[in-house]
């Protein structure tokens, strides 16, 4: 049986290795802060910190966006808990979490431990707020996509079709988040970042309208 922190270590060494030049904004940074976040909620929560630390750690590595399929995502994690001789418990609790934390459009099941419940706030406020901001545009760079597309219907459900723009996503995901955390410290923390994203397109309109200007 391994020792858990052992596991915690070996997690990292993997992750790091797996997503270290993920260009999409679901690189190892992303992975540290969701881990700082998880373990923070889970204090806060009575949530066991272990679970959420390593589920943390290996939750886009099943990312189906980051492999063939969302089956052969999980199917590495498992097969990298069983090579490092992780009891059953912990592997069924983890693949548990990583298979069914993704948003998805907002469509998937609530998640149905407490842990879980950490970790997919912990990933959502990652999503949101400064640094939620930077990734979406990181993401719609990588995916060369533009910053704004004027005119564009934001009340479509259509998650994920290609010819969206960086803005768009706010309103298909980011300011649909803080009504989606599950936990009430994660809903707490989600406040300023939230604030701060609609704040941002305040600002943004501004200057693309040149609303000052035209006064
Ligand atoms: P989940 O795994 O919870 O479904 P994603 O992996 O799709 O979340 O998204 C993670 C982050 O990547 C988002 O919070 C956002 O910053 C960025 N991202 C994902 N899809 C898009 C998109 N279509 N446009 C811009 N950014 C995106
Ligand atoms: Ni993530």
């Amino acid at each position: 049986m391994t020792d858990k922190g052992d596991l915690i270590q070996a997690a990292e060494v993997f992750v790091k290795k797996e997503l270290e030049h993920e260009p999409s904004g679901h690189d190892w940074w992303h992975i540290e802060r969701v881990r700082r976040l998880a373990v923070l909620l889970a204090e806060r929560e009575g949530a066991d910190p272990f679970i959420c630390e390593l589920a943390a750690l290996l939750h886009d590595i099943a990312d189906e966006k980051l492999n063939e399929s969302k089956e052969a995502g999980v199917d590495k994690v498992r097969g990298w808990l069983s090579d490092q001789g992780a009891a059953e418990d912990v592997k069924q609790k983890v693949l548990s979490i990583i298979s069914t934390m993704s948003f998805n459009g907002g469509k998937n099941p609530p998640m149905d431990t407490l842990e879980g419940k950490v970790v997919q706030d912990a990933d959502r406020l990652d999503a949101i707020g400064a640094i939620g901001i930077a990734r979406t545009f990181v993401y719609s760079g990588a995916k060369g996509r533009p910053i704004h597309l004027p005119g564009q219907d934001f009340s479509g459900t259509d998650y994920r079709s290609s010819d969206k723009s960086a803005i768009y996503h706010f309103y298909e995901k980011l300011l649909k988040l803080k009504d989606l955390l599950n936990t009430a410290h994660a809903k707490k923390l989600a406040e300023e970042r939230h604030q701060f994203m609609e704040q941002f397109l305040v600002q943004f309109y501004k200057e693309w309208d040149l609303t000052e200007e035209r006064k």
